[in-house]
């Protein structure tokens, strides 16, 4: 087990878009890994692996309900349908959180740690959660999707990311 240090605002890296991940070898099984450690040391619901520092498409996402950790390489939204407005944190942004608008439903695809190919269709926590972790992996956070700096408060203090949309 290893923790990696998460990435905060200003850090570049966020920024960035992560690059498709070709070959899932022993280097890229560690790097997963070691982001689940990492996300659940943080309490998090969901990681991108530009949080952690490394530019590749590589995403986690726990949903407390769900009981199963999703490993997703190269993930990407397919569909969204409708709309509604959510409250979202990040662990890249501590101390702060906003409300901004989400689909209704997402579906996504990916590939998992095995290479099988896996699709998703989601709503709720899930379909935030994916919405949120496929923005990071193209540098994009939910701070851009605010209509206003009203929309975005801060928190009195944080234990660590203990609500269940912190990602
Ligand atoms: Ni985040």
């Amino acid at each position: 087990m290893a923790l990696l240090t998460i990435r905060t605002l200003p850090d570049p890296i966020l920024r960035q878009k992560a690059k498709k991940v070709t070959k899932v070898d022993d280097s890229t099984q560690k790097l997963i890994d070691d982001m689940i450690d990492t996300m659940h040391a943080a309490n998090g619901v969901g990681i991108a692996a530009n949080q952690v520092g490394v530019l590749l498409r590589i995403v986690i996402i726990e949903i407390p309900e769900e009981d199963q950790i999703r490993v997703l390489i190269n993930p990407e939204i397919i569909k969204r349908e409708g709309e509604r407005i959510v409250e979202e944190g990040c662990l890249s942004i501590p101390g702060y959180r906003g409300e901004l608008v989400r689909s209704m439903k997402v579906r996504a695809r990916a590939t998992d740690r095995h290479g099988k190919q896996v699709r998703i269709k989601a709503e709720g926590l899930l379909a935030q959660a994916l919405e949120h972790e496929t923005d990071h992996i193209n540098g994009i956070l939910y701070i851009d999707h605010l209509e206003n700096s009203g929309q975005l408060w801060k928190i009195e203090y944080q234990t660590s990311e203990t609500s269940q949309d912190a990602k």
